[in-house]
């Protein structure tokens, strides 16, 4: 992958902080974004900034065409059969809530996690407990930090309704066996949701061939504008799926009594849409897809061995996860013992101030698994296809200087 050729699309590169370019290691958070991207929203805004969905005149009707040209592309991207079962949302935490919401769980049905679970599929489950009686199980990991298949298949009764899932985990870059999972819970009747922020950006996913029944993603993590997701459904189940926020674009009528929805994905796509934002994303799909999922991987994985062989020896120093990078896609996550005071976020700021290497600092939004562990925080140096061999150097020979500071 030839990074040099990246490089000059995203102008934020090219601008420099303190003097110094800056080195983006907080990619599990959100990516940068390259011209293409910005221009694509900038001519939403320039030559047709209006509504879609209800207006005939020709400025909307090229909203609508923009709009219905992106689900093609996340159609596409995703592997899915049809592009109604493409729904656009704000984030992940909003296709995991509209689905948490919408299907039909009652008191005593289980709903199965991870012990690795991102807030945004954990909370909706403890609310659910409180508001319907659902219960939530946890599959804790094997010792060596991987999905625990037995554990998990022993888990599986007639009550586990849904098995929710994050599919890459953003504590530590490992990849559940998602395929796997899938065909026990379906053969047990459950249902099951992928969490896919931190996979389809990075790796190729493929809904149908994976058979999987909901999957979330975050575009603002691949490249995409802010505040915009994806949710794939299976069609018949989108069908089924009560409406989540409802009110003007869900419905084709109503009296002051009534209300006939519309099909998806238009019953979930409530009120005036994020049209600039529908549209870069599909400008950021066409940019992951030209650059290509299989060559991001691959460059994620050389960078992430650059790092691991870089940073493992450190005294104090433990990387969260499977050792090996190859396990680990592009994250690389740790707790460092620190002798003479100081915490994971003094290590973010250090970096920060003297090599302009942005990191995250702190528990990810993964407390409950720091929780559990009685850990406190841990420091995650998260990849793309931006980021280069001499970044990953820089940043290793940055990490020593700085733990060396408080050690
Ligand atoms: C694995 C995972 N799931 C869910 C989320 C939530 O994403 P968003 O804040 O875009 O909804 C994140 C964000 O970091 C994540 O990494």
């Amino acid at each position: 992958m030839d990074t040099q050729k990246i490089r000059p699309d995203f102008p934020v590169l090219s601008k420099k902080w303190n003097g110094k370019y800056p080195i983006y290691f907080d990619n599990a958070c959100m990516t940068l974004k390259p011209r293409q991207v910005i221009a694509a929203m900038d001519e939403y805004y320039t030559e047709y900034p209006v509504c879609g969905g209800r207006s005939l005149h020709k400025m909307a009707k090229m909203v609508d065409e923009k709009v219905a040209g992106s689900r093609e592309k996340f159609q596409k991207f995703l592997g899915a059969k049809r592009h109604e079962e493409i729904v656009f949302t704000r984030n992940t935490t909003e296709g995991l809530n509209l689905v948490a919401n919408s299907l039909d769980l009652k008191k005593g049905d289980i709903v199965l996690t991870t012990d690795r679970e991102h807030n945004s599929n954990l909370i909706p489950w403890q609310m659910l407990n409180g508001k319907k009686g659902i219960n939530h199980v946890v599959v804790h990991s094997a010792p060596d930090n991987t999905f625990d298949i037995e554990k998990f298949e022993s888990l599986m009764n007639k009550n586990v309704r849904l098995v929710s899932m994050v599919h890459t985990a953003n504590l530590d870059g490992y990849t559940i066996p998602a395929k796997e999972i899938i065909k026990i819970a379906h053969d047990h009747g459950a249902l099951v949701m992928l969490d896919g922020a931190q996979s389809a950006p990075h790796k190729p996913v493929d809904v149908h061939a994976l058979d999987v029944d909901f999957f979330a993603l975050s575009v603002h993590k691949m490249l995409g504008p802010t505040g915009m997701g994806v949710l794939y459904g299976k069609y018949h189940l989108l069908e089924e799926l009560a409406p989540f926020i409802v009110g003007g674009d869900t419905v084709s009528d109503s009296t002051y009594e009534y209300t006939k929805f519309l099909p998806p994905p238009e019953k979930f796509e409530a009120g005036l849409q994020n049209y600039a934002g529908i549209i870069g994303s599909g400008a950021a799909v066409d940019y992951v897809e030209k650059v290509g999922r299989p060559e991001i991987e691959k460059h994620e994985e050389k960078l992430n061995t650059i790092i691991t062989d870089g940073i493992k020896d450190i005294p104090g120093l433990k990387i969260i996860g499977p050792q090996e990078p190859g396990s680990r896609g592009g994250i690389i996550s740790f707790t460092v013992e620190f002798p003479k005071g100081g915490d994971a976020h003094d290590i973010a700021i250090v970096l920060d101030e003297t090599a302009n290497i942005a990191v995250r600092s702190g528990a990810f939004c993964v407390h409950s698994w720091f929780n559990y562990r009685k850990c406190e925080a841990a420091v995650r140096a998260s990849l793309y296809l931006y980021n280069t061999e001499d970044e990953a150097r820089k940043f290793v020979d940055a990490l020593g200087k700085t733990i060396g500071l408080f050690t």
